[in-house]
């Protein structure tokens, strides 16, 4: 990037000279914008597995013409928001699904459009915000840990992964209603992906157990409370994942031949 190689048009100052009616003036240099672009990655701290994932390396399912139509309706809906945004009839995707269905890939793939058009983001995981919010309140904890939740507040863009994924308490559910009522209040684009079932959302919420017998999933509402949740629904568009195998098995397996085309 900018600092191994100098920009052919401003040498490396960040300013190039342009006429404007016969007279020169200053101006910011393209190169500055993929600095800028490049700041703001680092900012987000997207973690290192998915440092990659875009929408271009999302393949859809090749086996299963069902799952293949309902993924490439999801890719629809994820570029038509990426394409309007922040002019998007919601504010945030709720990404919802399975484990390994790629809901974290996605969500991350649009925080890194984002990123790219100048937008400043942030990833948080959810269980790792809980503790920090938690140990924030231990008079010894270092100022990173208080500012957990400012910056999850303030973030231009925020990424909220794996929402519920963590027992209830009292605790939990105030301060997930404060951080989704807060920035639901202030129309702050909330990139949101959860394992939970949710009615509303289509996810069957009776399953069969390992054992045959039919067994009840925890629902988003159980596990966030039913403030945050309708707050959730307000804000974000959803986005209900198709059932696919886990990609992390297939994946694993003779690579290309289950999940082939590019999407
Ligand atoms: N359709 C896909 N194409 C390419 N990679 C995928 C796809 N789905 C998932 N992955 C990859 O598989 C791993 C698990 O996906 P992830 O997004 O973490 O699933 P989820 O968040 O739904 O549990 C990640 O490394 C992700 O990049
Ligand atoms: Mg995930
Ligand atoms: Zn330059």
């Amino acid at each position: 990037m900018a600092a191994t190689t100098t920009c052919e048009i401003c040498g490396g100052s960040g300013w190039r000279v342009i006429e404007r009616d016969g007279i020169s003036a200053a101006a910011r240099c393209s190169c500055q914008q993929v600095v800028r672009a490049g700041a703001a990655l680092l900012a987000a701290q997207i973690p290192p597995l998915y440092e990659n994932a875009s929408i271009d390396n999302f393949l859809l399912p090749a086996n299963n013409p069902i799952a293949e139509n309902a993924m490439g309706k999801v890719l629809l809906d994820v570029r038509a928001f990426i394409r309007n945004f922040p002019a998007t009839d919601k504010p945030g995707l709720l990404f919802i699904g399975d484990p390994g269905v790629g809901k974290t890939h996605l969500a991350v793939a649009v925080l890194r459009a984002l990123l790219e058009r100048g937008f400043d983001g942030l990833f948080f995981d959810y269980q790792n915000l809980l503790e920090r919010i938690r140990s924030s309140y231990d008079p010894m904890a270092g100022s990173s840990d208080r500012e957990a939740y400012r910056s999850v507040l303030e973030a231009e863009v925020l990424l909220l992964d794996d929402l519920g994924a963590h027992r209830v308490s009292d605790w939990v559910e105030d301060t997930v209603t404060s951080i989704v009522t807060w920035r639901c209040n202030h129309r702050k684009p909330t990139l949101v992906t959860t394992n939970l079932a949710d009615a509303d959302a289509g996810s069957t919420v009776v399953q069969k157990s390992d054992t045959g017998r039919m067994e009840y999933r925890d629902t988003l509402g159980q596990r966030i409370g039913s403030r945050a949740r309708s707050r959730l629904f307000e804000m974000c568009r959803v986005i209900k994942m198709p059932q696919v195998d886990d990609y992390r098995i297939r994946g694993s397996r003779s690579s290309g031949s289950l999940f082939g085309k590019g999407a």
